[in-house]
């Protein structure tokens, strides 16, 4: 069993289904008459988007997009958009929907991105935050979690692709990655 390989649940299921109700009706009191559009980063963001819209209770649009970093000769890695949106997003405000925010690369780098499609405001929801480990100044307007630093798996994280599948956040043992 792949689950075998989890050293312990740091999040669990039940956890994360309160922690959406309650960032839910934060949301919804906070976007009340401005119908915004969500974007969920793939792929980790799919099981929190998933969980978290269903608490949310303004009218809205969804639109996914997948980013892919890649570091070049510099320090500072770069973004590069795999899928883009389906739709402009000029003039709106849109609320993007993140599974972590580590250094805070990617999530500033689509910021600047979406700000220079035209959108009016963006806001960031991200299920996980680990503020230790950021590099630049970039903070989520809504975090599920704040975990120590620590490699985690599950609800949407992946260690190689794999173990985005499991209902909870947890941490991987330390052989899987020595494998
Ligand atoms: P950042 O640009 O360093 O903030 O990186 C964000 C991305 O790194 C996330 O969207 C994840 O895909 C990945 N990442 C960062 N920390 C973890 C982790 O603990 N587990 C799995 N993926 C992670």
């Amino acid at each position: 069993m792949f689950a075998d390989n989890v050293e312990k649940v740091l999040i669990s299921e039940d956890e994360i289904r309160e922690r959406c109700r309650e960032l839910g009706a934060q949301i919804s009191a906070d976007y009340e008459g401005k119908d915004p559009i969500i974007v969920g980063l793939l792929k980790g963001s799919v099981p929190f988007m998933a969980e978290l819209i269903k608490n949310i209770t303004v009218e809205c649009e969804i639109d996914f997009m997948a980013v892919s970093s890649y570091s070049g000769v510099e320090s500072m890695g770069d973004v590069r958009i795999v899928k883009d949106l389906d739709r402009s997003i000029r003039g709106l405000d849109v609320l993007v929907v993140e599974d972590i925010v580590d250094t805070g690369k990617t999530l500033q780098k689509v910021k600047e991105l979406l700000y220079s499609k035209g959108a009016n405001d963006v806001k960031i929801v991200s299920l996980l935050d680990k503020p230790d480990r950021r590099i630049v100044d970039i903070e989520a307007e809504y975090v599920g979690f704040t975990i120590p630093n620590e490699f985690v798996i599950g609800f949407g994280l992946d260690f190689n692709q794999k173990y985005r599948n499991l209902p909870y956040v947890g941490v991987l043992k330390e052989e899987c990655y020595k494998k």
